[in-house]
């Protein structure tokens, strides 16, 4: 099995990535951050790329090319803070800049990813694509309000989700293309906020890599376009 990472540094990406390099079924891994440079393992081949600059998607996907067809594709990125961008409380707090940072970050980016890697997925046999969403994005879910950008940056993706996943199926019967949302996390994208979350809510890292790698194996054709969570519950858009 051939798999791409983009966002390996990240909380869960980092541990999807040990999960990924201990599996023997897996043979080969090209692991792909924005800041560190992850380390050369057996099987791992890492390479830099930033999300909101097409051009080194491109290239991270040009020299996939060359390796033959990949069988996992897993998009581990995603923002819902970083300097002054903070999840919303009002829509006293909205801010264009917010709104086009988590919109840059959490879907023009996957759909970007998408357009570069969904045409180096195998033909002849289950491949998936799959991006980390969150469940907020959920816009029947929403019963709390707030987190606007996030949230609807997370919608935004469900849209292209499904959008590619059509057309995908058209090319590749047996390819999948979903959204999957990995619980609440112990990560720097959750630390601020973590206050309140139970304690058996709050999954490590590698219980939930562990959770989705499982969701990822019992995907169909048929689960193609939708979202589903880390018990391998399917998410309302
Ligand atoms: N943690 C949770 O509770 C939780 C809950 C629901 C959904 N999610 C979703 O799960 C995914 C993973 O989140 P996490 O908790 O692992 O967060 P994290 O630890 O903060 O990791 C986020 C990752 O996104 C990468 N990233 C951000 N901007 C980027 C850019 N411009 N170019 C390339 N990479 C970029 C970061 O790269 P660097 O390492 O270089 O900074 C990092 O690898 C996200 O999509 C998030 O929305 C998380």
């Amino acid at each position: 099995m051939r798999v791409a990472l983009f966002g390996a540094t990240g909380g869960v990406g980092a541990a999807l990535l040990d999960l990924l390099a201990e599996n023997e079924g897996v043979g080969a891994i090209y692991a792909g951050s924005r800041s560190s440079v992850i380390a050369e393992r057996p099987k791992i081949t890492p390479f830099q790329f930033d999300i909101t600059r097409e051009e080194t998607i491109a290239d991270a996907a040009a020299c996939m090319s060359g390796g033959g067809p990949l069988d996992l594709v897993l998009v581990t990125t995603g923002v819902l803070h970083e300097g002054s961008m903070q999840p919303e409380k009002t829509w006293r707090d909205f801010s264009a800049d917010s709104f086009v940072h988590a919109f840059a970050v959490n879907a023009t980016g996957p759909a970007l990813i998408a357009k570069h890697m969904l045409p180096l997925l195998a033909r002849d046999r289950k491949a998936v694509f799959a991006a980390l969403s969150a469940r907020v994005g959920s816009i029947e879910d929403n019963r709390l309000g707030g987190w606007a950008s996030y949230r609807a940056s997370k919608a935004a993706l469900h849209q292209i989700v499904r959008t590619c996943a059509i057309e995908l199926a058209r090319q590749r019967k047996q390819a999948i293309c979903v959204a999957l949302h990995p619980g609440t996390v112990d990560t720097d994208l959750s630390k601020p906020f973590q206050r309140g979350v139970a304690v058996e809510k709050l999954f490590t890292p590698a219980y939930s890599a562990e959770r989705l790698l499982s969701v990822i194996d019992g995907l169909t054709p048929a689960d193609s376009g939708n979202a589903f969570a880390w018990d391998g519950a399917r998410i309302p858009f």
